[in-house]
């Protein structure tokens, strides 16, 4: 045990504060979070998906930084899947806040570290290791 949480921590630096369960979950872990919750309306990849229930269609979520000049908008985006930001926006994209609730994990949101539900956290985690070049 002790091996291993050195050797997870070893890359990390000055940032090796938190308890290996505390810290930012992998894209693989925010993936299966994906692949059961957003998959149907986002693909599968999520390169978005063919025309949904009133005509709207689900984005190509690999382009977002692309969308937004090269940067990746972490707190939008937690907002837009939360629900929290889209409330003068009703979409077809349902709000996920109740949906993804659990523990809390520190994440790095404009500078400062924010108190996150941990499937929130693996899906930005996922999201931002999709994003195409
Ligand atoms: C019922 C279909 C549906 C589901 C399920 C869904 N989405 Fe969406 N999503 C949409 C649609 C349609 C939009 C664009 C318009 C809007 O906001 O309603 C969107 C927009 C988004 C955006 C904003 C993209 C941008 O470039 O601004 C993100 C991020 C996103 N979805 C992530 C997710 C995640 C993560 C999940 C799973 C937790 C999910 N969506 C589940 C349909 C869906």
């Amino acid at each position: 045990m002790r091996s291993i949480l050195f050797g997870g921590l070893a890359g990390l630096g000055a940032l090796a504060v938190a308890c290996a369960p505390d810290m930012m979950p992998t894209p693989s872990e925010g993936e299966a979070v994906f692949l059961e919750n957003c998959a149907a309306c986002h693909g599968c990849r999520a390169e978005g998906a063919e025309e949904l229930v009133g005509g709207e269609t689900a984005p190509d979520l690999t382009q977002i930084a692309a969308r937004n000049g090269g940067v990746f908008p972490r707190a939008q985006m937690l907002s837009t899947i939360d629900g929290y930001g889209r409330v003068e926006h009703p979409g077809v994209m349902p709000e996920f806040g109740a949906v993804l609730e659990g523990e809390l994990v520190p994440v790095e949101i404009d500078g400062t570290m924010t108190p996150t539900p941990r499937p929130l956290a693996a899906l930005l985690a996922y999201l931002e290791s999709i994003q195409a070049e």
